[in-house]
């Protein structure tokens, strides 16, 4: 299942290195149940784009406190991982995330905005 899953995020020739993922983490959206006030206001999604973030974000750094490797995989083949997992079609997804043990132990270097580019304080 795991090579299937990597096959669907390897579209256009894009991310030939997932055939190396041992495992995927797909995230959800499940429907939020909002309280009434707030409900009146927003749509009942509202939160649930920035939960997912939040969580695939908290994947990534436990998988890294446990000396694995994550990618978070944006561009895969939604409906055939949705026909693999009998997830049904209509579900959104937060994100896959692609797990496994890094070759070595080196981190690339990082290409970065300065961070006075990013932040701004008023
Ligand atoms: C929503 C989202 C989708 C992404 N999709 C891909 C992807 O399909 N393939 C890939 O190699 N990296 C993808 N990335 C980038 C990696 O997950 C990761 O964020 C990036 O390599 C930066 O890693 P670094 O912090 O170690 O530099 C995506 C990132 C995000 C936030």
């Amino acid at each position: 299942m795991v090579s299937q899953i990597a096959l669907c995020g390897q579209q256009l020739k894009q991310n030939v290195w997932l055939g190396t993922a041992r495992a995927f983490i797909i995230i959800l959206e499940e429907h939020a149940v909002l309280s009434p006030i707030i409900n009146c206001f927003l749509d009942s999604q509202y939160y649930a784009k920035g939960d997912l973030v939040a969580a695939a974000a908290y994947v990534c750094l436990e998988a890294a406190s446990q000396g694995l490797g994550s990618c978070i995989i944006g561009l895969y083949d939604r409906k055939k991982i949705c026909e693999l997992l009998h997830i049904p079609v209509e579900k959104q997804f937060g994100s896959v995330i692609a797990l496994g043990y890094p070759s070595n132990d080196i981190i690339r270097p990082k290409k970065r905005k300065a961070f006075e580019d990013i932040v701004r304080f008023v």
